[in-house]
This record gives structure tokens, C-alpha cells and sequence, in this order.
């Protein structure tokens, strides 16, 4: 009954929904880019309206970074209490040449919505606003209280949120904590993340001569800061996939037998992986299969490297200096201090002598795993059975986002379930949500909120 209530909704203001959608994703709101901050600001007070119209109260928290905005409503006394996680910042969009359409001029193709920040996140955390906005429309007011925990720093590692949320731990208290930032294994296979990776982000910084010399005058002897940084990055990862960080396996366990099992049991296979990665191949450690390479094993990625002579044209030069910037994945039981230590330690140890060689850490997040033997995601399986007539699939995600281990600091369950598709390409080049998952996923945490209220 009351799904079909909200389904009429959805397709009465579909076109107002994504109208309004776009305006949201116009708002360039990248924080890693310091010119960005009045975006985020504006994507910020986008959405703090948007909720104060659904009568939330609204409040911004400063932490010296982007805003942070914590929004109640109602208040419906012995009712549970759902926290709703979610990010308005981006990742850049680089490479600007590779978008079809520009990645902030939001445009319908072929049934997806494309722009920077459709599935990661504002996509998302607009999926869930309208399914409030559904219910209340359609049942008249809304059954459950809601806490919204909306930022703008996911993207480089929650340190504002990090400081809220460590001051004041009992706003973590709720009945459920639902982050929309993740996606269903596979169409028409709703999931939740058992387990997210953690993260050390940073740059080796490498400098071997006071300048750039001439490459003839000088080339066989004085020292290359570039090929000093690549020999560098070799030993530290070797093509073999390992990390050769000392102890960075330590802590490292195998999931049981059991959820390989279940793993195997996803439509999820190697095959279409590779076509969905757009790679000839895959390589890493051939002795993990792909999903625990990229769920249970630590990697390190170069992002970019920055150095030398890359104008049109040639150039002559022995490079004074050379950046890369990189990143370790963690998973369950490592800590990120402690491999960030072991990292830079790593780098001294494999620097040599006749060069100076700089660690930076800009972030740092530990993995995490989620429980999920709560009722909340009993009610989970419910609503997603009821709306995508298929029950919760069990995964884990390669991906982090930082808070997570503090959310669950007060012991709610933390549900990581959200409308987004394997194939969206989020940080990528024409990243994509596809509308018939967002007018479903309205209907959908309509439904499960008013479920939530039922059972609570
Ligand atoms: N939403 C993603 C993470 C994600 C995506 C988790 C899909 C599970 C499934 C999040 O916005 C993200 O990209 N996080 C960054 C965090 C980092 C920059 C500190 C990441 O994982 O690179
Ligand atoms: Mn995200
Ligand atoms: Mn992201």
C-alpha cells in the first residue's frame, strides 16, 4: 500500500526531483581544492535548506574546514532514532578531456544522470532527503527522529568530523546509523558492506640536485630525481603486488572459509570485472582471487607523479626533484598510525644516501568492519525484498570513508547500504547514477524508515 503511495509520489515529481538534483550537483564543490571552499560552503547551504524546508532543524558545525551540518526533525518520542551519514564534497574531475558532458553541467544519456558527484555522494544523500520529503508527503508526517550527519571533507580523510565526533561521542547515539555512500553489488542485488578498507594518503618527496642541469653535460653521473623516486617506488611494491613495508602484513587476517564461500556464492565474476575496469588484465597477488585482492588485502597505489619536463616538446634535463603522491589500503585489525610509522620508516631505509627524501601524511583512517547482527538489518532485508524483490547480499568494499570507525563508537549498528551501481565510476571521468536506481532508492528508504518505525 505504501509503497505504491510512494511510488506515485516519486513519478509525480520525478522532473522537479532531478531539476533540483542538478542544481545541486552545478555547485563544484572538490575540497581537496583550497578555491573550492566557497563551492562546499554553497553545496552546504544547498542542502541545510533543503532539509529546513522539510522542517529539520538545522545547525553548522566549524572546524576550520568545510562545514559540517547536523540536522534533527522531527521529534516523535519513543519512536527510534535513525542517524544518516552522507558527504557533499567531490573528488576532482579530472581528466577534464575524457567527460562526455562537463562533469558540473549535470545531463541525462541513455537513463543515467552524469556529473562529479552523482553517486558519490550527493546523488545519494538526495535519494534519501526525497525519500523523507516522499513519506512525509505521503503519509503526513514523519514516523521516526532523524539525525542528519552531512560533511564536506570525506573526500580528504574527515579530519573536521573527526574532531565533532570525538568531542561530543553521544551524537553517535541512534538506533541505526545508515551511510548511503556505497553500492549494490550487482543490478538487482541490493547489499550492505560487512567491512570497508582504511587509508594512509600522503607524498614521497625526493630532491637529488639544487637544480635541473643540462642531461649531456651532466647525465651518467649526477643523480635523477625521477629515476631516484622510481627505484624508490619500486621496492616499495614490486610486480608481484607485495608491500615491502616490514610488518605490514602482520595484523593482516584471511576472512573465514565461511565468507569466502559467500563471495563466491555473488554475481560478481572475474571475467566481467575485468570489462567493468576497462583493463586488458588484471595483476597484484595471483594467489588471492580478485574480490580478495580487493576487499582483504592491503595495496599501495601511485596516484600521480609530479616532476621534470612534461610541457609540448622536448626538453634536455636532469630533474632536480620529483613528488609522488600515493596511498595504502588497510584492512581489518591494521591500524593506520601504525603502518603510516612503518611506511615512512620503509622510505628512509630504501633512500639513498646521495638524495633527500621526504615522507608527508596527509590522512590517515582505520578499516572497519560492521556487525550486522542488529534488527535494523533484519528490516533491511525486509524493505529491500519488498521494493527490489530480492533480499541483502553480504559484501565487503575495497573503498574507505573515514568516519566510519567512529560512528560506531556508541555501538549503533552502522548500515552501509546505499542505490549506487558497480559500474558509476566514482573520482572517474563521466561518473553516473542511474536514475531508475535513484526513483527506486526513494521508494525504497521511504519504505525501510517507515518499516524501522514499525518494528522499533
Ligand atoms: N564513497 C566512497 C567510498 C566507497 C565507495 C565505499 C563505494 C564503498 C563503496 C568514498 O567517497 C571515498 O571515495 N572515499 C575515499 C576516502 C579517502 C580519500 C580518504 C576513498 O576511498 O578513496
Ligand atoms: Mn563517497
Ligand atoms: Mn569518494
Amino acid at each position: 500500500m505504501s509503497v505504491k503511495a510512494l511510488a506515485d509520489h516519486v513519478d509525480r515529481e520525478q522532473a522537479k526531483l532531478l531539476a533540483d538534483l542538478q542544481t545541486w550537483l552545478r555547485i563544484p564543490s572538490v575540497s581537496t581544492l583550497p578555491e573550492h571552499a566557497g563551492d562546499c560552503r554553497a553545496a552546504a547551504e544547498w542542502l541545510a535548506a533543503r532539509l529546513k524546508k522539510l522542517g529539520f532543524e538545522v545547525a553548522t558545525k566549524e572546524f576550520g574546514g568545510h562545514p559540517i551540518l547536523w540536522a534533527e526533525g522531527p521529534l516523535v518520542p519513543g519512536a527510534p532514532t535513525v542517524m544518516v551519514y552522507g558527504h557533499y564534497d567531490v573528488q576532482p574531475p579530472d581528466p577534464l578531456n575524457e567527460w562526455v558532458s562537463p562533469p558540473f553541467e549535470p545531463t541525462v544519456r541513455g537513463g543515467n544522470l552524469y556529473a562529479r558527484g552523482t553517486a558519490d555522494d550527493k546523488g545519494q544523500v538526495f535519494c534519501v532527503v526525497a525519500a523523507l520529503e516522499a513519506l512525509k508527503a505521503t503519509s503526513g508526517a514523519l514516523p521516526l527522529n532523524f539525525h542528519m550527519l552531512i560533511e564536506g571533507e570525506e573526500e580528504v580523510g574527515s579530519k573536521a568530523l573527526k574532531t565533532f565526533l570525538t568531542g561530543e561521542p553521544d551524537r553517535t547515539k541512534a538506533d541505526a546509523i545508515v551511510v548511503p555512500d556505497v553500492n549494490h553489488v550487482a543490478p538487482g542485488w541490493p547489499s550492505a558492506e560487512t567491512a570497508l578498507r582504511g587509508i594512509v594518503q600522503g607524498e614521497i618527496h625526493v630532491r637529488t640536485l639544487k637544480a635541473d642541469l643540462h642531461s649531456g653535460l651532466y647525465g651518467g653521473a649526477a643523480p635523477n630525481a625521477i629515476e631516484t623516486l622510481w627505484h624508490l617506488l619500486e621496492r616499495l611494491k614490486g610486480p608481484d603486488g607485495r608491500i615491502n613495508v616490514p610488518g605490514i602484513y602482520t595484523r593482516v587476517k584471511r576472512p573465514s572459509a565461511k565468507e569466502l564461500k559467500a563471495w563466491r556464492a555473488l554475481p560478481m565474476k572475474e571475467k566481467a570485472f575485468v570489462k567493468e575496469a576497462g583493463a586488458k588484465a588484471l595483476n597484484g597477488e595471483r594467489a588471492f582471487s580478485y574480490l580478495e585482492r580487493i576487499w582483504a588485502r592491503p595495496t599501495l597505489e601511485v596516484h600521480g607523479i609530479v616532476g621534470g619536463f612534461i610541457g609540448a616538446g622536448a626538453k634536455t634535463v636532469i630533474p632536480a626533484e620529483a613528488t609522488a603522491k600515493i596511498s595504502i589500503r588497510l584492512v581489518p585489525e591494521q591500524r593506520a598510525k601504525e603502518v603510516a610509522k612503518a611506511f615512512e620508516r620503509a622510505v628512509k631505509r630504501y633512500a639513498p644516501a646521495y638524495a633527500d627524501v621526504k615522507v608527508t601524511i596527509s590522512a590517515a583512517s582505520d578499516p572497519v568492519q560492521t556487525p550486522i547482527d542488529a534488527w535494523p538489518f533484519e528490516v533491511l532485508d525486509e524493505a529491500y525484498r519488498e521494493v527490489w524483490k530480492r533480499g541483502l547480499s553480504y559484501t565487503r568494499s575495497g573503498g574507505s570513508i573515514p568516519i566510519v570507525p567512529l560512528l560506531q563508537q556508541r555501538k549503533a549498528p552502522v548500515l552501509l547500504t546505499g542505490i549506487g551501481l558497480p559500474d558509476d565510476g566514482l573520482h572517474s571521468p563521466n561518473e553516473k547514477l542511474t536514475l531508475s536506481q535513484l526513483w527506486k532508492g526513494i521508494v525504497f528508504f521511504g519504505r525501510y524508515f517507515e518499516m524501522l518505525a514499525e518494528h522499533g
